[in-house]
C-alpha cells in the first residue's frame, strides 16, 4: 500500500468528487504525490498501481469529449480495470429510463460511474441512488478533474510556493473549479470576465471560504490586464461552451476584449505560463503564438489529465472497496 493512501484514508476521504468543495489540501497534496508516480511508472511502463480486483467503471457522456473520455479509458485500462462508454444515445438517461433507476442498475455491476452531464443536480441524483463513487466529468457548473490537472501542471512548470493565477473569459464551469481549487491551495486567484459572464455567485462565496482558511486572495474583474499583471499563469477557456451554442453572435462581442494574446501574455511574469482546458477555438479566445509558444503549458495540462485522475480512481475506488467490501466490478 502507498503511503498516498493512508494519508488519504485518514483526511476525510470524499465518496464522490462531484466539486472541487470534496477535497481538502491534504488529500489534494496526496493526490499529486501518486499522480506523479503514476507519471513517472507509465513513462517507464511500470504501472505505479494496479486494482486488486479488477474495478469496473461506467462513463456517461451526455456531452461529447476527447481528453476526459479517453484518459478516463486509458487511466482505468493501464491500472487493470475496465471502463464502459455510455452515450446519451445508448442509454438516453432521463428519457428512456430516470436517472435514479440508471444510477441503482449501474451501482450493482460496478465501481465507480463517471459523467458528463448538462445539469450538475443529476450527479446529486446519480450519487443519492447509486452506492457507488461518482465522478463529475464536466456539469454546468464543474470540472473537477480538469482542475486537479491544471494545478499539477503548475507545479510542475512554476513550482510548489503560492502563485498568482489569473482567468481571463468565461466565469463557467472550468472557471469555477480552478478558482475553487487554486483558492483551496492557497494561491492568489484574478478573475477577468465580461460583466454579465462572472462566476456564479455560490461558487464565489465557496471559494471565499476556501481562501480565508488557506489565507489565499480573490479578485474579481472585468479587466483582463488587471487580472493578468505579474501573474505567473494565465488560463482561458472558449467562449461558448457546449449547450451554448445558440448564444454564439452575442458571447463573441461580449468576450473580444478577452481574447489571450501575445500582448496579453506580456503583462503576466516574464516566466508565466499559458493554460487552456481544450478544446479550443483558435483565433478567438486565445491564439495560435500563445497556443503554441514557449510559454505554453497546454499539451502538459492535457497529458496530466491522465495522471491525476489515474491517482483520483486509484484513490476513490479503493477507499471505496476498503470501507464497503463491496467487490463489484
Ligand atoms: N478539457 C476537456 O474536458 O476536454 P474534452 O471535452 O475533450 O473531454
Ligand atoms: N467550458 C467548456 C469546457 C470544455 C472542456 C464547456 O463546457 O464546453
Amino acid at each position: 500500500m502507498l503511503n498516498e493512501f493512508q494519508i488519504w484514508q485518514e483526511n476525510h476521504p470524499p465518496l464522490n468528487l462531484i466539486s472541487i468543495t470534496d477535497l481538502d489540501p491534504t488529500g489534494v497534496n496526496a493526490l499529486f504525490s501518486l499522480a506523479k508516480k503514476m507519471k513517472e511508472g507509465t513513462k517507464r511502463g511500470q504501472e505505479a498501481w494496479q486494482f486488486p480486483r479488477r474495478a469496473a467503471v461506467a462513463m456517461i457522456f451526455e456531452k461529447p469529449s476527447l481528453r476526459t473520455r479517453t484518459t478516463f479509458e486509458v487511466g482505468m485500462y493501464q491500472m487493470g480495470g475496465h471502463a464502459v462508454y455510455l452515450t446519451q444515445q445508448d442509454i438516453q438517461m432521463g428519457k428512456r429510463e430516470a436517472v435514479m433507476d440508471v444510477a441503482r442498475n449501474l451501482g450493482r455491476w460496478l465501481s465507480a460511474i463517471f459523467a458528463r452531464v448538462y445539469h450538475h443536480q443529476v450527479l446529486f441524483e446519480l450519487a443519492q441512488h447509486t452506492g457507488v463513487p461518482i465522478v463529475n466529468a464536466l456539469s454546468d457548473l464543474e470540472h473537477p478533474c480538469q482542475a486537479l490537472a491544471d494545478l499539477m501542471t503548475i507545479q510542475e512548470w512554476r513550482g510548489e510556493g503560492k502563485l498568482e493565477l489569473a482567468w481571463i473569459g468565461d466565469g463557467n464551469n472550468v472557471c469555477h473549479s480552478y478558482l475553487l481549487l487554486g483558492a483551496l491551495l492557497g494561491h492568489t486567484m484574478r478573475i477577468a470576465t465580461p460583466p454579465a459572464y462572472a462566476p456564479n455567485p455560490e461558487i464565489v462565496v465557496a471559494a471565499q471560504k476556501l481562501a480565508r482558511a488557506s489565507g489565499s486572495q480573490i479578485l474579481l474583474t472585468h479587466s483582463p490586464t488587471e487580472a493578468v499583471e505579474n501573474a505567473d499563469a494565465v488560463y482561458t477557456d472558449v467562449w461558448v461552451s457546449m449547450g451554448m451554442e445558440t448564444e454564439r453572435e452575442i458571447r463573441m462581442r461580449a468576450f473580444r476584449p478577452f481574447q489571450l494574446n501575445e500582448k496579453l501574455l506580456a503583462r503576466a511574469k516574464k516566466e508565466a505560463i499559458a493554460l487552456h482546458c481544450l478544446p479550443a477555438r483558435r483565433g478567438e479566445e486565445i491564439t495560435d503564438e500563445v497556443m503554441d509558444g514557449p510559454q505554453s503549458a497546454i499539451w502538459d495540462q492535457a497529458e496530466n489529465r491522465l495522471h491525476t485522475q489515474k491517482a483520483l480512481f486509484a484513490l476513490m475506488i479503493e477507499e471505496f472497496v476498503a470501507t464497503t467490501g463491496k467487490t463489484t466490478g
